[in-house]
């Protein structure tokens, strides 16, 4: 039987260069594989509301839209692709609002655990990606996946990151990367011993933390270059299947806890009750 690719772009453009990426990598796949795609954008994917239903009892979102489709061909696919458009300095919003509803990722551990995912950020201009390399990273991650290599690749016009011979390398090696393990793509520099990512920030007590999997620990310059000797932190993302599963019990443990302090925390938030006034735009508009 044929495998399944997962093509997910958070660009509002059609045949755009996210798109376009990711059909370059499904296209070097060779026979067998079949390419599903998500178009972020253009799929109803509504806000999170805050209300933890999800990780509770049936452990189902109230929300009825386009997240659980998209989540179910997730699961269901043998390997996925996901590729943002940097705006402003990161990713395109549509791919925060399906992180954002991410709490029902522990619903579906089973099926998404270790799935081979690489990850593309695509830039207008060389050095201004900002964060969207680890953005994309961060969704393979928190989606559960394997992630077998990330990179960013620049082109402002449609189909121009496919011009470059280097990013057709780039398609190349994350398409073996997503067939076999053994060929993951490696960041160039240094790396966060424990995740692979290249997202740092350093923090004023001279530790750093990678923003990738949240381990912190000490710089060195050693023979010339930075290296980094980083524990993971009380809630690593995620480094095992039982680490996952641990964070989401943590997570339940949360209801017991805030029954426990309600009564101060009411205290606390009472004086606030009733300050300011809202900007409701419905009623405003003439
Ligand atoms: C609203 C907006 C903001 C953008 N901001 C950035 C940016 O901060 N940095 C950058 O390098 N490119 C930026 N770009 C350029 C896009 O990342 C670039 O055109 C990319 O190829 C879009 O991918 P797509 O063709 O898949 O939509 C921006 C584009 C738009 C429309």
């Amino acid at each position: 039987m044929g495998k399944t690719l997962l093509g997910i772009t958070a660009s509002p453009r059609k045949l755009g260069n996210c798109e376009l990426f990711i059909k370059d990598i499904f296209k070097r796949l060779g026979d067998g594989w079949e390419l599903r795609m998500a178009r972020l954008p253009e799929l109803d994917i509504k806000p999170c509301k805050a209300c933890y239903q999800c990780l509770f009892d049936q452990m189902k979102c109230p929300q009825a839209d386009d997240f659980l489709p998209v989540l179910g061909a997730l699961a269901d696919a043998d390997a996925y692709v996901v590729a943002a458009p940097v705006y402003l300095l990161s990713a395109n919003s549509s791919l925060k609002m399906f992180m954002d509803r991410g709490l029902q990722f522990y619903a579906f551990v089973d099926r998404l655990w270790g799935k081979p995912g690489v990850a593309v950020a695509v830039a207008g201009i060389d050095g201004m990606e900002g964060s969207g390399k680890r953005d994309v990273e961060s969704f393979v991650k928190l989606t559960l996946g394997d992630l077998r290599g990330a990179a960013v690749v620049y082109g402002a016009l449609p189909g121009e990151s496919l011009l470059p011979a280097a990013n057709a390398e780039i398609a190349q090696k994350l398409a073996h990367a997503l067939l076999d393990p053994e060929m993951r793509l490696k960041a160039e520099g240094p790396v966060c011993p424990i995740c692979g990512g290249d997202t740092f920030r350093f923090l004023p007590d001279g530790r750093v933390r990678c923003m990738l999997c949240s381990g912190s620990g000490a710089w060195q310059v050693e023979n010339q270059a930075l290296a980094f000797h980083i524990e993971p932190g009380e809630h690593p993302f995620f480094l095992s299947k039982a680490e996952v599963n641990r964070h989401a019990e943590w997570l339940r443990g949360m209801k017991e806890r805030f029954l426990e302090r309600r009564q101060e925390l009411k205290a606390v938030v009472k004086p606030y009750l009733g300050m300011g006034t809202f900007i409701e735009t419905q009623k405003e508009k003439p």
